[in-house]
């Protein structure tokens, strides 16, 4: 299957991002699909074209993740949005045929219009991000892309172009399929939902004292004021963590533990924390590797944008060709 996914380049991950994206790419990756992985740096403009100093650090810090954290670019094509400008000319051409209203009714767009102050978000870039992200979905005419629940309706929007484009000009894009993943829900240190904006982050790129001081540091269950009160893992945001890093025989003694008040917060915290190691190690010991190379990452890039651009110049051809351009 061709498959293709983004993310906004927003400097370097947290464990959500790993679990939530990540893992899922590389798995995608190693089954041998063709798989394109693209840093969204237009759809950050959309929202932060008034901050662009910290574009190329981000998209810098943000590609070390990917690498770190197993993305291989001898097996996926690693590539910057703004250097494939085949992706911007779809853009602009799908934008003819898509009906203001489809963006008007996105619910992403609702939301963030009524509950973001901070920033301007009143510009034409931003109103388009959905017909940006069907371009770049369909410039390489991608079958599947592993994305989280929350950008469900952007594809679906894509899905609608797509339709309308095959029926006004004949059949040229495949509708393409969100490979949604389950995972459970990861909280940060402070019981929100893990978020740079938060502060309440556990990054990829964290030493292991870092991580050891953020985990200790982690508010669990209210209910474990005192050490004898007993808990209960399903209302604690360490838990989870457990559920995914540690094996079913330490999760099922920990939560008896918990329930019963047989161990103790700081305890649990100590049973966890090799097992996270055990996962962030790894990529710790890969990203030392990376950082020695500096002409590593260009090199990437430049292979990755080259590959994208052959795929996508065929496509734009096919499109030209079916529009009568
Ligand atoms: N909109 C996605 C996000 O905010 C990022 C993205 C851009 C994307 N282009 C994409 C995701 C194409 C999937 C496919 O996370
Ligand atoms: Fe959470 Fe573990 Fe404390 Fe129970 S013992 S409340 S699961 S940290």
């Amino acid at each position: 299957m061709k498959i293709f996914s983004g993310m906004r380049p927003t400097g370097k991950l947290h464990l959500g991002h790993l679990l939530g994206a990540l893992s899922n790419w590389t798995d995608l990756q190693n089954k041998n699909h063709e798989c394109y992985f693209c840093v969204a740096d237009l759809h950050a403009l959309t929202s932060d074209f008034s901050h662009t100093e910290h574009l190329r650090s981000n998209i810098h810090d943000m590609v070390v993740d990917w690498l770190a954290a197993g993305l291989d670019p001898e097996k996926c094509h690693i590539f910057v949005q703004s250097h494939v400008k085949e992706q911007s000319e779809l853009f602009l051409l799908l934008g003819m045929i898509t009906p203001m209203g489809w963006l008007e009714r996105n619910p992403t767009y609702k939301e963030l219009r009524n509950e973001t102050t901070e920033k301007d978000l009143s510009n034409l870039g931003f109103f388009s991000y959905p017909v940006m992200q069907a371009a770049d979905i369909l410039i390489v005419k991608a079958e599947g892309v592993p994305v989280g629940q929350d950008q469900v309706p952007h594809l679906e929007i894509t899905r609608e172009i797509v339709r309308r484009f095959n029926y006004l000009y004949g059949k040229t894009f495949p509708e393409p399929k969100a490979l949604l993943t389950a995972f459970p829900k990861i909280m940060g240190t402070d019981g929100r939902k893990m978020s740079k904006s938060y502060n309440n982050s556990i990054l990829l790129s964290d030493s292991d004292k870092d991580v050891q001081k953020k985990i200790q540091g982690m508010v669990t269950d209210p209910k474990r004021a005192r050490r004898q009160d007993p808990g209960d893992p399903d209302t604690c945001n360490l838990f989870p963590l457990h559920q995914i890093f540690s094996s079913n025989e330490t999760i099922k003694d920990v939560r008896n533990g918990c329930t019963t008040a047989v161990i103790g917060c700081v305890d649990c915290k100590k049973i966890l924390l090799p097992n996270l190691e055990k996962t962030l190690a790894p990529i710790r010991e890969k990203r030392i590797q990376i950082t020695n190379d500096p002409a590593f990452i260009q090199d990437v890039l430049d292979q990755g944008a080259k590959q994208t651009r052959e795929q996508s110049q065929s496509t734009l051809e096919d499109v030209r060709k079916a529009m009568h351009l």
